[in-house]
């Protein structure tokens, strides 16, 4: 399978960025993390982040026939970007939504995802793993 992953704003801060939350491990460091577990499964994936809006949807539009899957973490725009849902409304590309975090145990307006309805699902509270955790999913349904 061909995977893209898509992180949102903020996340290429990933090692510094509040590490008590989201943990010790680098963006670049995941990233090599993800591309090893895809070519282990006979998949690729290539990483994505942005820390701007317009990008983002430019990638996701980008994606339409040529990755089989979406992996995102769209970071605080999650909780409030209506162009990143119409824009997964608008491809045939399916997509796992993952946190890092457990939302739902942090401030109340991380509680709603306005992109989660147009994903297939939503991974949150796993850490890194999150990732791995959606990739399996669509191997899962591939085979
Ligand atoms: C996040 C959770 C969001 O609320 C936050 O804005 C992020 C990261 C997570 O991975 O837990 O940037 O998506």
């Amino acid at each position: 399978m061909k995977f893209l992953i898509i992180n949102g704003p903020n996340l290429n801060l990933l090692g510094r960025r509040e590490p008590g939350i989201y943990g010790q491990e680098n963006y670049e460091s995941l990233c090599q993390r993800l591309r090893a577990f895809a070519a282990a499964h006979g998949s690729t994936a290539e990483c994505f982040q942005s820390n701007h809006e317009g990008a983002i949807i430019d990638a996701i539009h980008a994606a339409d026939g040529v990755y089989d899957a979406i992996i995102m973490n769209p970071g605080a725009f999650t909780h409030y970007s209506y162009a990143i849902l119409d824009a997964l409304k608008a491809v045939g590309v399916p997509c796992v939504e993952v946190h890092i975090s457990n939302v739902h145990q942090r401030e109340e307006f991380r509680h709603k995802s306005v992109t989660a309805p147009a994903c297939v699902g939503q991974v949150c509270g796993l850490g890194l793993y999150g990732y791995e955790a959606a990739m399996g999913y669509f191997l899962d349904q591939k085979d």
